[in-house]
């Protein structure tokens, strides 16, 4: 068989390491067939921000590391004028392999997938979580409506989740990059940072 839905351990209970081998041998659904890489995530384990995307695109399959191209430039930039580096948090996608033509992840792959991102925020158990964008938005919280719902803060077991815009969504409305810095600011403040012009 090509994909493996029996065999492989339940993520909730696994280490960081075990999570991470299972994750790299996953074939829990059809989007092992042609990735590259598996992309599980990066930054600081034990960071107090975490960020969460979409799923890996061209750039991410190839280097196996998430938020790497355009959109992880800008992504970076948000970090940075949020007064973290991108070492000290921690970065994870819904999905962990790259769909054909950076289409959306299936509901089907999502929840293949979504016990990894599960075990890793529980792993890393931030102190708050940006959710970027309409997918994590509705596979982690079964929620739609990203325009309505950001500069909100959701509850994610727990931890306080900022919802703001996709820095991919940002390259093409960046008339919108002013109201994710009023999203990003609300996170700012939790960590009393102040943004000083
Ligand atoms: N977009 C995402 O949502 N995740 C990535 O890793 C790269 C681009």
């Amino acid at each position: 068989p090509t994909t493996n839905n029996s065999s492989s351990p339940d993520p909730s209970n696994l280490s960081w390491h075990d999570l991470w081998e299972v994750a790299m041998g996953c074939r829990k659904c059809p989007l092992c067939e042609n990735r590259n890489n598996v992309v599980f995530g990066d930054g600081n384990r034990n960071a107090d921000l975490m960020f969460i995307g979409e799923g890996p695109g061209r750039d991410e399959d190839m280097q196996g590391l998430p938020f790497v191209g355009k959109a992880g430039q800008l992504l970076t930039k948000m970090i940075t004028a949020m007064q973290f580096t991108r070492e000290e948090v921690y970065i994870a996608n819904i999905i962990k392999c790259r769909p054909p033509n950076n289409r959306n992840p299936l509901p089907e792959e999502a929840a293949a997938c979504l016990p990894y991102l599960k075990r890793q925020i529980q792993l890393v158990n931030p102190k708050a979580i940006v959710i970027l964008g309409a997918v994590p938005l509705q596979f982690l919280f079964n929620r739609r409506g990203v325009t309505r719902l950001r500069g909100t803060w959701l509850d994610y077991e727990g931890i306080p989740a900022m919802v703001t815009f996709h820095p991919a969504f940002l390259l093409r409305y960046p008339q919108d990059k002013r109201k994710a810095w009023s999203d990003l600011q609300q996170v700012m403040k939790k960590f009393d940072k102040v943004y000083k012009p």
